[in-house]
């Protein structure tokens, strides 16, 4: 087995979290903490405790919760302040790492920072020795290293890592690197660096050019033994490198890479779900490792191949990554003992309460639907996931529409427990958005529908919908999901959702007072 161990620095928290749209509270932040702790990742970067009292809370908790299984760690800019709010965060727990970054390229000195060489190594090194004064395991990043000169880029990462900097890494800021490029960057640095051996190297790739995963491979190549990443390659623009694909690469191909990684692969699958589900970013069909076609045979040649021999065509075995496919599992005589098995095989620990809910939502689409698939099973422990909004709930519901008719909707609701029940009706352009309008009428938000998207759980008519809605209030984003066999209701409880999430009882999330040189 190979023995070169690549530490797997997870970002999706602080990076991935920046993508548009993809902010996430604390009680979600914590839940994606504790699924990336069992999936195995190394290092959490939890996020940017200066960047906003909900970033500060995000990462303190998180530390105190799993600091003592994953090293947990906040970024900082180079100043005494951002050092000094992240190791507040941080401190207290068992493992933490301060992650200090300074642009070094001569674009950002020139035009963002206004700094010349001296001005960044002297910043650079001051800053990673206060961190270092915090806590022993320090990270340095000179951002848009690919575009910095060569012989700079030497000359900060050696300084850094006399300064106690236990990890540097090399960010591709803007996704400009090619492979070969990026893996002489790294090469050069190896070679040329004379106490390169003192600290970790590592790589940060950003996807502009699709090419995140490749490069980050090819730095690996030259000696790069940690990488950074997100699951499903959230991250701003484009996204970073994808989790899922560099640890299934470095395991397919240990022969070539000669590594490993921690990550129990089997756990990939549920927790690109739980990532999905918790930010409302869809996973593309076709997407590599997780995508829901990534081990689907369609061609007639490539069936018969794998029937012979399933190496034919397949590189990797499904459950390797933990995929659920569309294989018919559970009819409606199932008992509650079969359904357990079923979730437990699904790679679902759930506590009894929660698979109770489990199995009565099951029992309540065994009604509906006369098959029952795993994807199904997903759908509904997903649906179940996680703290649910408090606020609104949806007594009953009534539409109507047709040819020549005014799209109508009759609404009942209650907040919470309350006994009074509002009712109100709308029409709209259709029987959802007529929905939609009765759903603002009652609740008092009004919100502006950015991006809706319905998907088919599983086969058949008489498959479940999952609607995912991304709504506008008051300049936030906020998404919402739904799961029912019948797409209007379906489109009610992810607006729903989506609304509930808006509610100042919900939303902790703040303002980032960070405005300038933060590019990440
Ligand atoms: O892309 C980048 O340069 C970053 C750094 C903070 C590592 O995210
Ligand atoms: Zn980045």
């Amino acid at each position: 087995m190979a023995d070169d161990v690549i530490t797997i620095f997870d970002t999706t928290l602080r990076d991935g979290e920046q993508s548009p749209g993809c902010s996430m509270n604390t009680a979600e932040k914590l839940e994606v903490a504790k699924a990336l702790v069992e999936l195995g990742v190394d290092v959490i970067e939890a996020g940017f405790p200066i960047a906003s009292p909900g970033d500060f809370e995000a990462v303190q908790k998180i530390a105190q919760k799993f600091g003592d299984r994953t090293v947990i760690c906040g970024l900082a800019r180079c100043r005494r302040e951002d050092i000094d709010r992240a190791w507040e965060a941080l401190k207290g727990a068992e493992k933490t790492r301060i992650h200090v970054f300074l642009a070094t390229s001569s674009i950002h000195r020139e035009h963002k920072l206004k700094m010349d060489k001296h001005e960044i190594v002297d910043a650079a090194v001051e800053m990673v020795k206060r961190a270092v004064d915090y806590c022993p395991d320090v990270e340095f990043s000179p951002e848009d290293a690919a575009r910095t000169e060569l012989d700079f880029l030497c000359e900060v990462v050696e300084k850094t890592i006399d300064a106690g900097a236990t990890t540097v890494n090399i960010p591709d800021t803007v996704g400009y690197a090619t492979p070969s490029q990026f893996r002489h960057v790294i090469a050069h640095l190896k070679e040329n660096v004379s106490n390169i051996d003192k600290a970790v190297i590592s790589a940060h790739c950003h996807n502009d050019l699709g090419l995140a995963v490749a490069n980050s491979l090819a730095s690996v190549e030259a000696g790069a033994r940690q990488l950074e990443c997100t699951i499903n390659g959230l991250g701003e623009r484009a996204g970073n490198a994808a989790l899922e694909e560099l640890v299934m690469a470095v395991r397919t191909r240990a022969d070539y890479y000669g590594c490993r990684t921690n990550i129990k692969t089997s756990k990939l699958y549920p927790t690109s779900r739980l990532i999905s589900h918790i930010t409302g970013m869809q996973v593309q069909r076709n997407k590599a490792i997780v995508g829901q076609n990534a081990f689907a045979h369609e061609a007639g040649i490539h069936q018969h191949g794998m029937l012979q021999e399933r190496t034919t065509y397949e590189i990797m075995r499904p459950q390797d990554v933990g995929f659920v496919g569309t294989n018919l599992v559970l009819g409606k005589h199932s008992g509650r003992h079969a359904f357990r098995d079923r979730v437990e095989s699904l790679g679902y620990d759930l506590e009894d309460a929660s698979l109770q809910q489990a199995f009565d939502d099951f029992i309540a689409l065994a009604d509906k639907k006369k098959e029952i698939y795993d994807a199904d099973i997903v759908a509904l422990i997903d649906n179940r996931l996680g703290k649910q909004p408090t606020g609104w709930k949806i007594v009953s519901l009534h539409t109507s529409a047709g040819t020549g008719a005014v799209p109508t909707a009759t609404l009942e609701m209650r907040y919470e427990e309350d006994e009074e029940v509002r009712c109100d009706a709308a029409t709209g352009d259709g029987p959802v958005d007529a929905v939609f309008c009765a759903l603002e009428r009652i609740t008092g938000i009004s919100a502006r529908l950015h991006d809706y998207q319905v998907r088919s759980v599983s086969s058949g008519k008489d498959a479940q919908g999952e609607v995912s809605v991304e709504i506008n209030v008051k300049g936030k984003l906020y998404h919402g999901r739904g799961v029912s066999t019948d797409i209007i209701d379906a489109s009610a409880q992810a607006y729903l959702n989506a609304l509930n999430k808006s509610l100042p009882e919900n939303d902790q999330r703040s303002e980032s007072v960070v405005t300038e040189n933060v590019t990440v």
